[in-house]
């Protein structure tokens, strides 16, 4: 039985149930269109939305202050060493699936499966997160052009007590109509622009990558036009005038704002799930990655920086704090630009959540993990469109109820598991597969493993106590999950002559 759950997929095995597919994905991808694919899913939601509740720290302001620079200045560091262990892996296994591949070959399946049910947090969660801040600066540009939608139709039930009807001190709660008693909140944008997203991505691969660049300009014109316009209302006072004032929650209040922004981070690693479709991924992937890492981190520091120094910290806790703070200092047409680019940012992380997870649950399907359905690819799209309809569903339907921080969180604990389980599998397999050809092979294996998996570990380790909880929580179903079906429905549990690729 122990020997079962740690039975491993080694690559010819994975090349071999490839080849052993009816229909393929198709090869179109480069390294632009994966380094599109990666500022696509990085920038959004994070740095439009949560930098201001990181810096401000809610209503008692506990957050990091001017010091949320520092804290994406670590949270970039931590991600970068993660990088390497992923640009690694993704090249010397350039197939579909990222880390659920990775660990399948590094530690076993049922590591692998662990993995797989955390990228669940990662992808899955992490849209609801996205659409929700979405729909914050989509009801923002509405009201620029007049149209104000009743707070119960933009928000959730728990934002819904805390949350004031626009315009006055009524909470959203005592205005929201009832049905059989119970007050209706509920996030129509949210749950809407998931759906039509889902739509997209059924269409197909070359056309999402294609809608993708287009959203990717758009984006960083976006970000370019606020570190522009708000550098002339930088005032340094702002920023404090020694570490106390800088960082007025200390060190710790910058690790708080690092585990809440490291969102912002997240989406340079769903470029190793477009593996299988990209010309030639062993040079293409590693490129894709660190490109857009470097790219994004220069960027939100940048962009911190000007936003802390625009307005006080504390005023920062709103949906919409970058464009709160252009409005703030009387740029009110910069900041209404700048709400539709955020909207247009956040669209473009969706696309590119909402293509990773299919892929992820095609490529567990593939391995008996997941019932075969999940694995089918569209004759005509090409694309895995049972996947992508039943994450979209679900995605969409949990957006319309649950509330920002929290989906962030989740998603945060989710991903720095795979990073931990990544920056480890890597080194792990220098020592089980040392002659697999590695077109990207990292140099300093052991301290950047080591420092990756320690850095992700303590910035998991910051996140608070009821989103470990929940973690847990998730991680039992997705193990209960395992026994009952995964364990004996994997491929690798038949007969030795029925796994593909199997030499011995
Ligand atoms: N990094 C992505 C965002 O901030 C998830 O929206």
């Amino acid at each position: 039985m122990l020997k079962a759950l740690f039975r491993k997929k080694s690559l010819a095995q994975h090349l071999a149930s490839i080849e052993s597919q009816p229909d393929k994905l198709s090869k179109k991808l480069t390294w632009l269109d994966l380094t599109a694919l990666g500022i696509g899913a990085i920038i959004g939601t994070g740095i439009f939305v949560l930098t201001g509740t990181a810096a401000a720290g809610g209503a008692s302001h506990t957050g990091a202050g001017p010091a949320l620079t520092l804290s994406f200045i670590i949270t970039g560091l931590a991600c970068a060493l993660a990088a390497f262990c992923y640009a690694e892996f993704a090249s010397m296994m350039p197939i579909s699936g990222s880390a659920y591949t990775y660990s399948y070959a590094a530690f076993g399946e049922v590591i692998a499966w662990i993995m797989g049910w955390c990228l669940v947090l990662e992808y899955a969660i992490g849209n609801i997160a996205v659409a929700v801040g979405w729909s914050g600066y989509f009801v923002d540009l509405l009201r620029g052009f007049n149209l104000h939608l009743p707070g119960w139709m933009v928000t959730d039930y728990v934002t819904a007590m805390t949350r004031f009807e626009y315009g006055t001190t009524t909470p959203i709660i005592q205005t929201a109509p009832h049905l059989f008693g119970i007050p209706v909140v509920i996030n129509f944008p949210a749950v809407l622009i998931n759906l039509l997203v889902t739509v997209i991505l059924v269409y197909g691969i070359k056309e999402s990558s294609r809608v993708n660049i287009f959203f990717v300009i758009l984006k960083l014109a976006m970000v370019f036009l606020f570190i522009f316009v708000g550098l002339a209302y930088v005032k340094p006072e702002h920023w404090g005038h020694d570490w106390n004032t800088f960082a007025p929650n200390g060190f710790s209040g910058v690790m708080t704002g690092a585990a809440l922004i490291f969102f912002a981070y997240i989406g340079f690693d769903a470029i190793s799930t477009a593996a299988e479709e990209t010309v030639n991924p062993g040079k293409d992937l590693p490129r894709g990655i660190i490109a857009s890492l470097i790219v994004v981190t220069i960027l939100y520091a940048v962009v911190t920086a000007i936003l802390t120094g625009m307005v006080d910290y504390r005023t920062l806790n709103v949906p919409e704090p970058v464009s709160f703070a252009l409005r703030s200092v009387g740029e009110n047409t910069v900041a209404g630009i700048i709400s539709a680019g955020a909207v247009i940012s956040m669209t473009s992380v969706l696309i590119v959540f909402g293509l990773g997870q299919p892929r992820i649950f095609y490529a567990m399907s593939r391995d008996g993990l997941l019932p075969k359905s999940m694995g089918k690819i569209h004759h005509k799209h090409k694309t895995p469109y049972i996947a992508t309809i039943v994450t979209g569903v679900f995605v969409a339907f949990f957006s319309g109820f649950v509330d920002i921080g929290q989906a962030a969180e989740l998603t945060n604990i989710g991903t720095l598991i795979a990073f931990i389980l990544v920056s480890i599998g890597v080194l792990v397999k220098r020592y089980t597969d040392p002659d697999l050809p590695r077109p990207f092979r990292i140099r300093g294996i052991h301290f950047i493993s080591i420092a990756s998996a320690l850095g992700s570990g303590y910035i998991a380790w910051s996140l608070p106590s009821i989103t470990w909880k929940m973690f847990w929580i998730w991680l039992m179903i997705g193990l209960a999950f395992y026994f009952f079906y995964g364990f004996r429905k994997s491929r690798l549990a038949g007969k030795p002559d029925d796994i593909p690729g199997k030499t011995s």
